[in-house]
């Protein structure tokens, strides 16, 4: 795919990998890009890498604007290897760049490659670089999601690199949002959106919150925003950072996921009078059953929705083992103001759901209890029982939402 000028002498340097599906475990359905950029200027800068196997790309992509040789800086807004995968081919081809990056990201990049003899300037939250025409501001980053990450600002373009941040995974001759929509959809630009934060910036919502607070408090005007992945905000840039701000608020849709895994179709029966309770509650629901589901996928319905239900059989006296991975990397992403409950069948001894429960205390989850176990398969008394199982969840997801909101 050609360069392209994102603002004047600033182009897009970066590679489209359109076949990418499993992105470290992360389901990219849609491919991504790695984004990159260029600015022509007095002093010539590249603003990150690539993905190693996308090299060529980008190298192919700067010569038809300008030798290697004549880059004076190289921006290394954060290390890891889908940005930084190759800076150590670059550094052959241009050896006289200097590096900037933070003090973090200097120490993890020695992890990554022998270091020895390139040239390295350490910034920090604040300082500057001049290219002659445009001044860099460095804002740090950190835990955003690396402990090295920062984004740069090109004060004059009014141009916010942000590395990660507002990036979406999709793979598209579009390079900018305006005209994404315009040949897909908004709706599946915003599902993008979703989809990645909810896979890797859910843990850091405080930390998005002040972050965004500091920069708004900095008053630098922003027309633009170009992320390392996805297409560029062009319209409206600030709709993505109120996005952003909105989710790390807890924002959720008033609606249940039902996410389960079934072994004889037992609990799969218990999800069909349980979603006709939560929908005569008024309540929009849909299910999932996870080993036909993307993990990626669960998570990011998971968090689109106010309310879950975790739906597991017992096996061995524990979870089904597709329920227990799911809410151990649920775990991990420490989701916030989010209701769940737990049902499932059992055939004797029972404990999956009393298990979901007790993971759903160590992730910290408001929780509606008790949870609905039933022995094999659900009688026609049992479907009742999961009607109004259903049903009362959808009242209590209907409160807290409330709750939530009111806290905004
Ligand atoms: Fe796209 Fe944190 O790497």
């Amino acid at each position: 795919m050609k360069t392209v000028e994102i603002k004047p002498n600033i182009f897009w340097v970066g590679a489209i990998d359109w076949a990418i599906r499993d992105f470290h475990g992360y389901i990219t359905q849609r491919g991504t890009t790695y984004n990159n950029y260029l600015i022509m200027d007095e002093n010539i800068t590249l603003i990150d890498t690539v993905k190693e196997d996308f090299c060529d790309v980008t190298l192919d992509n700067i010569k038809r604007i300008t030798g290697l040789e004549k880059i004076k800086n190289i921006v290394i807004n954060h290390i890891e290897p889908d940005h930084v995968g190759s800076i150590d081919k670059i550094m052959l081809l241009c050896p006289q760049a200097t590096i900037y990056i933070s003090e973090r990201g200097k120490r993890g990049l020695d992890r990554y490659f022998d270091t020895s003899n390139w040239q390295f300037k350490i910034v920090k939250n604040g300082d500057t670089l001049s290219t002659g025409t445009y001044t860099l501001l460095f804002i740090e980053t950190p835990m955003l999601h690396w402990p090295d990450s920062m984004v740069t600002y090109v004060k004059e373009a009014k141009l916010l690199i942000s590395q990660d941040a507002f990036g979406q995974h999709i793979a598209s001759s579009s390079r900018f949002d305006d005209e994404f929509v315009a040949c897909s959809s908004q709706s599946e630009l915003d599902d993008a959106v979703i989809d990645y934060y909810a896979n890797i910036l859910m843990p850091f919502g405080q930390l998005i919150k002040t972050k965004i607070a500091e920069i708004v408090k900095l008053g630098i005007e922003i027309d633009m925003i170009a992320p390392d992945h996805g297409v560029i905000w062009r319209r409206n840039p600030e709709k993505i950072m109120q996005s952003y701000l909105d989710m790390a608020n807890g924002k959720a849709n008033l609606s249940v996921a039902i996410i389960y895994d079934t072994m004889w179709h037992s609990t799969e029966q218990m999800t069909i009078p349980l979603m006709q309770g939560i929908k005569d509650e008024g309540v929009e629901c849909n299910a999932l059953k996870l080993r036909a589901t993307p993990m990626s996928v669960a998570i990011k319905e998971f968090w689109k929705a106010r309310g879950s239900l975790i739906g597991t059989p017992t096996v061995n006296n524990v979870m089904f083992p597709s329920i227990a991975e799911f809410l151990y990397h649920l775990g991990g992403l420490r989701p916030k103001n989010r209701i769940v409950g737990a049902f499932g069948s059992f055939g004797w001894g029972g404990g999956g759901v009393k298990e979901a429960y007790d993971m759903f205390k160590k992730i910290g989850l408001e929780i509606f209890e008790p949870g609905l176990q039933l022995q094999y398969r659900p009688k026609e008394d049992d479907k009742e029982k999961c009607y109004n199982f259903g049903r009362d969840f959808a009242k209590k997801v209907k409160e807290y939402h409330g709750v939530v909101n009111n806290q905004k």
